[in-house]
């Protein structure tokens, strides 16, 4: 388990991964096969699932991270605490949609967990998109 992660307990993490593990039942991916979860924990308590949709023009296909963002953000949600994300051999999250957990918290913990074996390692957003670009970059206008 890395430090620098941000206060959420541990019975939360168990959870978080468990709906990441559930949310990887509803992946469409018949080209890849590889399916993803993710479970975004949000300021007001909500959590939101989701997970990879793929596209036969393979470049239109969504990220399991991103679906479940794009859920909460489009549900009124903006402040997010944690995220889970579950695959066959616990893969870590891509970066575009580290980018895009990037635009709505400097900080986040990352869960990221293999479904066959039920371990996860907690990390966070600063740990894996260090020196990042986000919204206070921008002037002004
Ligand atoms: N995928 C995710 O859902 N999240 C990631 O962070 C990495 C990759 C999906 C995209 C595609 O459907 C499949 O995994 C193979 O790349």
């Amino acid at each position: 388990m890395s430090k620098n992660k941000t206060a959420t307990d541990v019975q939360t993490w168990d959870n978080l991964f468990q709906q990441a593990v559930a949310a990887m039942q509803n992946s469409y991916s018949p080209y890849s096969h590889y399916k993803v979860g993710a479970a975004l924990l949000s300021r007001s308590g909500k959590v939101y699932r989701g997970s990879n949709v793929e596209n036969a023009g393979y470049t239109a296909s969504v990220c399991a991270e991103r679906t479940a963002i794009f859920k909460a953000v489009t549900e009124g949600e903006r402040e997010f605490v944690a995220i889970a994300v579950a695959t066959v051999n616990g893969g870590a999250p891509c970066g575009i949609c580290r980018q895009v957990m990037r635009e709505f918290s400097r900080n986040l913990t990352i869960i990221i967990g293999n479904s066959q074996t039920g371990k996860y390692r907690v990390t966070s957003l600063a740990e894996l998109l260090p020196d990042s670009f986000g919204p206070e970059n921008l002037p002004e206008i």
